[in-house]
């Protein structure tokens, strides 16, 4: 497998289906996914959580959001994933809806919200769907959620995967190891993409795993991986967006590669607001009403 790499002018040249750089401007469905990979193309994805940030990653041509449970670290204030919940993840999804065009729109299932079986599996993927409005369901898990995955496909609702480290287990693992390392974790890793694969899911996140193993199930598999801290093989590769555009405060895994740094932007501004108003500065004399 070869990956062409993708800038905007080069996919122009090679015409109009490129998922980044593309001139097409409908929604991106899982089928242009699928023709991605047969093309050789690699491309982007980021998370979302509103509206207006959703918008800008939408017109800057990112081709898939994930409104990931990532959320209750960076834009609801909890320490993990775990406590997300399906009211949050719902309104969350139909903002970054509402807020793009192109992008295919991935809703993320929290903790708790399929684990139970593919029913309840089911009944909560129908609810992102039809409340929310997005493309697709990503969830977390390889062989032990290939029966969620097949019903969910069955059942006509496009399923991202997600093996490899699966941030919801944070309390079995006790904190964000790497996973795959050894002969025994790295079939077992391969065991569980190929299952997702089988179930019908159309395209299998790998986080933190090695970049050997990951280019491995890239070759084995004909759905596309996207890759998170794992290596640049992948087919795709995916950042928290407040990670990627430095928004996020504190120490960032290994993997991550800071665009720009918003924090200190937004917080130069904030600065720079509060001291025109204690100076009486803001608001001048065209910022008024007479
Ligand atoms: O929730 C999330 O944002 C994710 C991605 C990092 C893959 O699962």
């Amino acid at each position: 497998m070869t990956h062409a790499l993708q800038s905007p002018d080069s996919s122009q040249k090679a015409g109009t289906k490129a998922l980044y750089g593309g001139t097409s401007s409908r929604r991106i469905t899982v089928r242009d996914i699928a023709a991605a990979k047969e093309r050789g193309e690699k491309w982007p994805m980021l998370t979302a959580y509103d509206a207006m940030t959703a918008s800008v990653f939408d017109e800057a041509g990112i081709p898939v959001l994930l409104v990931g449970d990532s959320m209750g670290n960076c834009h609801l204030g909890y320490e993990s994933t775990v406590p997300v919940t399906m009211d949050e993840i719902t309104l969350l999804s139909a903002a970054v809806v509402r807020g793009t065009k192109r992008a295919l729109v991935v809703g993320d299932l929290p903790f708790g919200s399929y684990q139970e079986g593919a029913v309840q599996a089911l009944r909560n993927a129908t609810r992102l769907v039809k409340e929310a409005g997005v493309g697709a369901v990503k969830l977390e898990g390889g062989e032990r959620s290939a029966h969620q995955i097949e019903l969910l496909v069955q059942a006509g609702i496009p399923v991202l995967a997600h093996v490899g480290l699966t941030p919801q287990s944070v309390n079995a693992y006790g904190g964000y190891p790497v996973q795959g390392r050894g002969e025994e974790a790295a079939q077992q890793l391969l065991r569980d993409a190929k299952a997702v694969q089988d179930a019908g899911a159309f395209a299998v996140v790998l986080e933190l795993v090695p970049a050997e193993l990951a280019a491995e199930v890239t070759r084995t598999l004909h759905i596309p991986t996207v890759g998170i801290g794992a290596g640049v093989e992948c087919d795709a590769q995916v950042l928290v967006w407040t990670d990627m555009a430095g928004m996020t405060s504190g120490r960032l895994p290994r993997f991550v590669k800071q665009y720009a740094q918003v924090r200190e932007v937004l917080g130069g501004a904030a600065k720079a607001f509060a001291e025109d108003v204690v100076g009486g500065a803001y608001p001048a004399e065209e910022h008024s009403f007479h």
